[in-house]
């Protein structure tokens, strides 16, 4: 098992490129199943998550290989399994996302129940709701999902989702892209990832509009063609990046960052005493520059729905916070458990207390280093950020964490003079 040890305590400075979107290359890949021609997704990152995804893909008769560009090729033309196994989807909760696809292809198919994770229970019932609506049989057994098509393919419909999920509207898009008729999706989740997710889709010939509103259309075709396409910019990395230069009082240039879907983060960083000067201003791929204070003022935060704060900056956001001026409340509304960095933080000399799941964060001049533990992918982000700002040396324990969600983070912030080295944990 792997860790890092980190000389915290300095600033860090230069320029960083940000890889592609795990959380668009997770659906998109999945979505090459549903294409009767070879596909090609480029800026595709090398992550454990993206890992696992393509080997479970390939036991079902896909194959798939990088070119020397770095592209991943996928031949989905012939499918010979319809089976997803718990040993592969445990390791990868997003795997839930080959049911429709498998359907939609074979007609039939067995996916294990993805089971809790460290956040939250994480149930897929909207998945399973809207699968069913457009025409599948599901029987949950065996902590596996047994799903059969009752017709030849799925049938359009019109659904309206309680919740803005972002795995049930990737889900149930896909069951529709290829249904008999037009799916009208209400409650559709709106975030960037999703929008990406359907622009791929529509690239190997999917009849789709309305994608990053919550009502979203989708007139159902008989087949997909190739899909080719590249991979947005990971916007949580991007985030990372700027709560590592705001716990560090430093002045870094990011580039490949889409600006119009990190409003509000900007917004929040801006607001505790952050500058930004991007340029393009506004569009998919500026540079943006963070110029971050001595010392951040403390700001609350709530995370939502898009457009709203993202959860998956939430951790990252409390390490920054933990060194500003003031006290910060931070709500996180959209997973139940996702506060596990809180004593591992505090560990750091945080001052972080817990109630009812809301943290009130009393900033501190500074936080002393120690051996913490990541328990999920974010908060071992965010362990790094609340690292690279403490006085000494600490460790950050089981980081194969962070390899699931972030490429080489460790190699990127380096680059931008971190004392950073991955090594054997002791
Ligand atoms: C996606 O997870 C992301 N993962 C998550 O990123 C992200 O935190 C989340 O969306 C929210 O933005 C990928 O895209 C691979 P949801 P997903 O369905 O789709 C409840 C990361 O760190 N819910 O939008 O699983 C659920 O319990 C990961 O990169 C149901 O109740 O999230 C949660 O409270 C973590 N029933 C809320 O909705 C369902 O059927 C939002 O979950 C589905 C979800």
């Amino acid at each position: 098992m792997e860790m890092f040890v980190i000389e915290g305590g300095h600033s860090l400075k230069g320029e960083v490129a940000v890889s592609g979107s795990k959380n668009c290359s997770l659906p998109i890949l999945t979505a090459t199943l549903l294409c009767e021609r070879p596909s090609r997704i480029s800026n595709v990152p090398y992550l454990a998550d993206t890992g696992f995804l393509l080997s479970l893909m390939e036991s079902f008769g896909v194959s798939q290989k990088r070119d020397e560009n770095n592209d991943v090729l996928i031949d989905a033309r012939s499918i010979t399994s319809t089976v997803a196994s718990y040993e592969m989807v445990r390791k990868m909760r997003a795997s839930v996302l080959v049911l429709a696809p498998l359907l939609a292809r074979a007609g039939e198919a067995k996916v294990s129940l993805p089971g809790g994770c460290a956040i939250g229970s994480r149930p897929v019932d909207l998945h399973l709701m809207g699968l069913k609506k457009l025409g599948a049989d599901l029987k949950v057994q065996d902590g596996y999902i047994h799903a059969t098509l009752k017709n030849s393919s799925f049938i359009g419909a019109d659904i309206e989702l309680p919740l803005p999920s972002v795995g049930a509207t990737e889900q149930i898009i896909m069951a529709a892209v290829l249904a008999k008729g037009v799916t009208n999706l209400f409650g559709a989740a709106k975030e960037p990832e999703v929008v990406d997710f359907c622009k791929a889709l529509i690239s190997a010939g999917a009849k789709i509009t309305g994608h990053g509103t919550s009502h979203v259309v989708i007139d159902g075709v008989s087949s997909l063609g190739s899909m080719v396409y590249q991979v947005a910019p990971d916007r949580i990395e991007a985030g990372t990046l700027i709560a590592a230069a705001a716990a560090t009082a430093s002045t870094i240039t990011i580039k490949n960052v889409c600006v119009d879907d990190m409003a509000s983060v900007i917004h929040h960083f801006e607001k505790a005493g952050c500058l930004f000067k991007s340029s393009p201003e506004l569009g998919e791929n500026s540079e943006l520059m963070v110029i971050a204070p001595k010392r951040l003022t403390a700001t609350n935060m709530e995370t939502a729905a898009h457009p709203g704060f993202p959860t998956d900056m939430q951790a990252q956001f409390m390490a920054a916070m933990t060194v500003a001026q003031g006290t910060s409340v931070i709500y996180e509304r959209i997973f139940e458990n996702r506060m596990m960095h809180v004593p591992e933080l505090n560990r750091l000399g945080a001052r972080i207390e817990l109630h009812r799941g809301v943290a009130t964060v009393v900033g501190q001049e500074s936080l002393l280093a120690a051996p913490v533990m990541a328990t999920d992918l974010r908060a071992s982000a965010s362990l790094i950020i609340a690292a690279l700002a403490a006085q000494g040396q600490s460790e950050v324990r089981r980081i194969y964490h962070l390899d699931r969600g972030y490429e080489a983070l460790d190699k990127k912030l380096t680059k931008l003079g971190a004392s950073l080295t991955r090594c054997t944990q002791t």
